[in-house]
């Protein structure tokens, strides 16, 4: 009867909730909770029907469990029951039916329902811990995107706002806490009664309960706001830090949105089990512990820094995500991307000394390599069905996202971003928006037409590389989209083009709307106060140094560059004469590496190229460096086995003039960056299989297993030397393997084990890897770490990994297969692969096997294979290669 609602991809709206009173009573022996909920509802058009969403959960139909109440002109209430209930599976729909039509007006529905605290990490789950050497239960929630209705049946959509006022059973030893504080607790026998305040109109995925036993740290804002970080018994210490960031914080987003945060308190907790790094609940948001916690003697600074930033990106949205919500799932680009950005600049804000506005580009490369794939999608992308929600969680909403807000920021300038920004929040708080809300408000407050520039950016999939020449009198533009694949897509946008010439004093921009573009000489020797050199041919090696001309200034646009030769050889030189920023010196190199990869420039001139930075010092460009590095050695040692030797040669060297600057040990005066670098640099070089730093490694990880406060191995440089371990460690000798599995079981914290697990995979023995792999598979892992493991698979790994994979698909598919955790497997392992056969083989393995959450990320991993591929073939074409390779491996040893 009720059959009309079984393919619905969002509820209709004729009956909308206003009031939710929810309460809950979870039993943590038997992981089952009861609940009941009273909604008070509006009933807006005449209907015979009420449709919400339930999943998972098992609805009574007794008189007492399921009706509806309308009170009728302040006369007593009639109470109908529904006459037929219907649960539909597969879109999560909870239909009731009534026999007469409903009269509208105000009415409160009341259902009890029962559910099982899951071990899936989503929905109202179980994550466990060990108090006292006993392990126990707690119980959390994580909905977002669309997981409330596996707690209590609700309209579970982003723009169906309500209240909430919840009441929450919990044993006598453990605490609840919830979105609001605590307005009333008791005692009742065994369990004890939290009551807590009613929250403001918020969305359903927002709303949050923990129930287990926790420790915490507190403070309170200039404007008093109470701050609290829950964590586990005795690991307050490590809480510290993330109080101070987020006290601090608050404080600055109350001034850049013009707008007090809205609740009484925020509390933030540490979760032993859980899926993503932090979700942004109103006013409790949860974290995995190595994303919140920070221990002085045993984190590394890369951790801190990832404390500062996912603290400050789920902070922000509190305003941007929590006020303003988005209005359906396509805009899920604006929470992300627009949190991702904020963080950035709030970070900055706080620690200024850690260049973390260079360090974004690591984001936008992250998204302009996803976007470059035919298989990308546009950041509006149309959502028909809750499980295709998982997967848009991915670079394109978050990187490419953010870094279109950063273009857009950096055209508009940052005041007036600032203060429409302001307005926007203002104008939409509580209530939902789109993206062209947000471009509206940005238009009236900035003059331009943010909405036909952005609509380029947003509407369509992937960018344009920009081919710049010079020719005699001019200097030509043309835009193209730009693809890994190499073809040639039809896309074409609005874009932002800034320069310089000769130096940052001289700087031009304008919108390139077109295909082509001439600037002539008039306009850029105004530009060049006469500078005759730029339109030259033939210009002089100490010329070259003063005529350089850099597209795409601070890498503030979020597309690819390609200048023609003699340009090329220009910004080279500007580079050796240390004439560009470091921002500059990273877009040259990456888009020398994206355009290389897609076969439109030689290996040779990518190496070339890299050959420039050997004096390089900036932590973000030489991490770039580190990182393409790797890339071409693998596509090399299936290109040019010969060449192979040589070109890590080459490599090694290009790395080593800073590693030996830092050292193993921190120095007095070292920044932050050095901090972080020191410990990429020596592990790229393991990698590498230098030598000289193997033994050193060796020697200090001895020490460390002696002794784990040995200052010979602090926190930044264990991850090197725990790879260069595995580097060594065969079936015949495999005591650096077991000490591994040692360090892992005695440490509890998270980023310690991360640590360990990320190295385990990094061994030339496949049988280790075996060994390796299923160990991330048993009960000693928790399935939320498994993906620290399957990062460290290379590509001495690849096969070993990829039939394990396959062997154990259905198992991995049954732990994993309900989150987005699952495509971490596809993407490792695919990712070492560079062959059409192998294309092949995955496409046909997941033919049979694949499912809404992993199709994107199965073809997105096919075709990155199929473009390695061709690279390695491009790279087999290539003239005069080897003799290059070993040149430039010579020059230095
Ligand atoms: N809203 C997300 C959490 C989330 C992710 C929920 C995926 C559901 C599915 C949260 O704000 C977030 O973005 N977390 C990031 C950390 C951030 C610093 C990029 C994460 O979990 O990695
Ligand atoms: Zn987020």
């Amino acid at each position: 009867m009720a059959d009309e609602f079984k393919g619905l991809a969002r509820l209709p709206g004729f009956v909308v909730p206003r009031r939710y009173d929810l309460r809950l009573k979870p039993d943590l022996s038997t992981c089952k909770f009861d609940g009941f909920v009273e909604i008070d509802v509006e009933i807006l058009q005449e209907t015979r029907n009420i449709v919400l969403n339930a999943a998972d959960l098992s609805v009574s139909n007794d008189g007492n469990s399921l009706w509806l109440k309308k009170s009728e002109n302040g006369a007593a209430s009639v109470v109908l029951r529904p006459s037929s209930v219907n649960l539909f599976e597969e879109n999560d729909i909870l239909a009731l039916g009534f026999d007469d039509v409903l009269p509208l007006g105000k009415a409160t529905l009341g259902i009890g329902f029962q559910g099982v605290l899951n071990d899936q990490m989503k929905g109202f789950y179980r994550s466990t811990f060990v108090l006292n050497g006993e392990k126990r239960n707690m119980a959390v929630t994580q909905f977002e995107p669309a997981d409330a209705r596996r707690c209590f049946p609700c309209w579970d959509e982003p723009a169906i706002k309500a209240t909430f006022k919840l009441t929450v059973e919990a044993p006598l030893d453990m605490i609840a806490l919830s979105n609001m504080p605590v307005l009333d607790e008791r005692i009742d026998g065994p369990t004890k009664i939290f009551c807590f305040e009613e929250t403001p109109i918020m969305s359903t995925y927002l709303v949050a309960i923990v129930v287990g036993v926790f420790e915490y740290i507190e403070d309170i804002t200039s404007d008093g706001t109470k701050v609290r970080v829950y964590c586990q018994v005795g690991k307050t210490d490590q809480g510290k830090f993330a109080l101070s960031v987020a006290v601090k914080t608050l404080g600055l987003y109350n001034e850049y949105f013009s707008i007090p945060y809205a609740l009484p308190k925020l509390d933030m907790i540490a979760i032993p089990d859980f899926a993503a790094g932090a979700m942004e609940n109103y006013g409790l948001v949860t974290y995995r512990e190595n994303a919140l916690l920070y221990d002085e003697r045993h984190s590394a600074a890369a951790n801190k820094q990832r404390v500062a930033i996912v603290v400050a990106h789920e902070l922000a949205h509190q305003w941007f995500g929590n006020l303003v919500t988005m209005e359906w799932w396509t805009h899920l680009w604006l929470n992300e991307g627009f949190a991702t950005w904020v963080s950035y600049l709030a970070t900055d804000v706080l620690f200024p000394e850690w260049n973390i506005w260079t360090q974004f580009l690591d984001q936008s490369t992250e998204g302009l390599r996803l976007d470059a794939l035919a298989e990308s999608h546009p950041i509006e992308v149309e959502i028909h069905h809750a499980r295709e929600i998982d997967e848009i969680f991915d670079a394109i909403s978050y990187k490419k996202g953010a870094s279109l807000i950063r273009m857009l920021q950096s055209y508009l300038g940052a005041e007036t971003f600032q203060r429409s920004l302001a307005a926007y929040i203002k104008k939409y708080a509580c209530m939902n928006a789109k993206t062209d809300d947000l471009w509206a408000v940005l238009s009236e407050g900035s003059g331009q037409p943010v909405n036909e520039l952005m609509d380029s950016w947003t509407k369509q999939k992937g960018y344009p590389v920009i081919h710049v020449k010079v020719g005699e009198n001019t200097l030509e533009f043309e835009q193209t989209q730009f693809l890994s694949s190499g073809s040639v897509g039809g896309g074409q946008w609005i874009v932002p083009i800034t320069l310089s010439c000769g130096s940052y004093d001289n700087r031009m921009s304008f919108l390139f709307d077109k295909q082509h573009k001439v600037v002539s000489s008039s306009e850029l020797l105004r530009l060049t106060s006469g500078n005759p050199n730029v339109f030259g041919k033939c210009v002089s090696e100490h010329e070259k140094r003063s005529s350089w001309l850099k597209v795409n200034i601070e890498q503030t646009g979020f597309y690819r560059v390609k200048y023609d030769d003699e340009l090329s050889s220009r910004l080279r030189i500007a580079i050796e004469a240390k004439c560009l920023t470091a921002t500059d010196r990273f877009g040259i190199l990456d888009d020398s590496y994206a355009l290389c990869r897609a076969s439109k420039q030689s290996l040779s001139s990518l190496l070339i190229l890299m050959d420039a930075y050997r004096d390089e010092l900036d932590y973000t460009v030489l991490s770039c460096l580190i990182n393409i590095s790797q890339k071409i050695a693998k596509i090399a040692s299936d290109a040019v086995p010969e060449s192979y030797g040589n070109l890590k040669h080459f490599l090694i060297n290009l790395l080593r003039f800073s590693a030996e600057k830092l050292g193993w040990e921190p120095r007095p005066g070292d920044s932050h960056s050095d901090s972080m670098l020191r410990g990429e640099l020596l592990t790229a070089l393991a990698l590498f299989g230098d030598d000289a730093i193997q033994t050193e490694a060796i020697r200090r990880f001895n020490a460390f297993v002696e002794d784990r406060s040995t200052p010979l191995l602090p926190p930044d440089t264990r991850k090197a030397a725990y790879v260069a371990i595995m580097q060594n460690v065969c079936t015949s000798k495999r005591s650096g393997y077991e000490s591994l599995l040692q360090i892992y079981r005695e440490s509890d914290l998270s980023q310690e084990k991360g640590r360990v697990l990320s190295s385990l995979a990094c061994c030339p023995d496949p049988d280790i890897v075996l060994e390796a792999l299923n160990f991330l598979l048993s009960p000693e892992v928790r399935s939320q770490d498994v993906v620290y493991g399957l990062a460290g698979i290379n590509k001495g790994g690849r096969d070993v990994a990829w039939q394990w994979m396959k062997e154990k698909w259905d198992h991995i598919s049954a732990t994993w297969g309900s989150g987005f955790l699952i495509t971490r497997f596809v993407s490792a392992v695919a990712s070492q692969f560079s062959s059409h056969d192998k294309a092949l083989e995955v496409e046909e393995f997941f033919a049979s096997r694949t499912k809404p959450s992993i199709a994107r990320t199965v073809k997105q991993s096919i075709e990155r294979i199929r473009v390695d591929a061709q690279w390695v073939k491009s790279v087999q074409e290539e003239q005069l290669l080897d003799a290059l390779i070993s040149e430039l491996a010579n020059k230095r040893s």
